[in-house]
């Protein structure tokens, strides 16, 4: 099949990409192992002996981290709908997270045990069509604070991609309802054309996740000097 110019176009960028060579040097199986790399050296997310369930987690690069990290103690659980090559010192589960029985066999696999750190870097597939993929975008996000809130410990961290758009305020606004505190990150990594932008919740209060309007809530995360407006 013929290319199209765009996808040429996209390539050439891709295969330029300082992260996605430096990926193919270092061995990461994705140049997202640097957006989280970064996040981790301002926040000292990883430690050794930790639980961890990395969601979306395919190619693996967060993975790879992760178990890196962890130094062979300690627990990683990831999941993705698409298949991934095993990480040693990870657990995979393939499936697509809005399904229930998805869901209970990730949480057959915690038996039960508490998570220290939840991270979510899914994303559907793009359809072009914003409104839409912000909606399905959104509810990804809410699928995983939901989980996170029955998952983490008190005092556990959640840090996930977001995209700002329709519904983003009230997921900020749950987000902070969960979490001691909550701040925004714009890893050098993440493309400064990408609306995405990683919060992350530190400490855990505990409770079920409570969605509703933002409607009284003020003020916005502690932001990035990168980081892109957040209300
Ligand atoms: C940006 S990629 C993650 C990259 C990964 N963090 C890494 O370091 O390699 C987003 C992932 O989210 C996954 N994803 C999207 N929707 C999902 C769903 N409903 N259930 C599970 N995974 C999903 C995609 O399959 C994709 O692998």
């Amino acid at each position: 099949m013929k290319r199209s110019k765009t996808s040429k176009a996209w390539m050439r960028e891709h295969v330029s990409d300082p992260y996605v060579q430096r990926a193919r040097r270092e061995g990461y199986r994705s140049r997202a192992a640097y957006k989280l790399e970064e996040i981790d050296a301002r926040d000292r997310l990883l430690r050794p002996g930790m639980s961890v369930v990395d969601l979306g987690a395919a190619p693996g690069g967060w993975s790879q981290l992760v178990a890196q990290r962890l130094a062979g103690r300690g627990r990683a659980v990831a999941l993705d709908c698409l298949e991934m090559t095993p990480i040693p010192g990870v657990d995979f589960i393939c499936g697509d997270f809005r399904a229930p029985e998805v869901l209970q066999a990730l949480e057959r696999t915690l038996a039960g045990a508490r998570v220290d750190l939840v991270l979510s870097d899914m994303a559907p597939n793009l359809s072009g069509i914003a409104a839409s993929d912000q909606a399905r975008h959104l509810h990804l996000a809410e699928l995983a604070l939901d989980f996170a809130c029955a998952n983490l410990r008190i005092g556990g961290h959640f840090l996930i991609k977001a995209f700002q758009g329709e519904g983003f305020p009230d997921f900020l606004a749950a987000l902070r309802r969960s979490f001691r505190q909550v701040v925004s990150r714009k890893p050098k990594s993440s493309r400064e054309r990408s609306s995405e932008i990683y919060l992350l919740g530190k400490g855990f209060l505990g409770g079920q996740a409570a969605f509703g309007t933002a409607g009284g809530e003020t003020g916005t995360p502690e932001e990035d000097a990168g980081a892109a407006p957040v209300s």
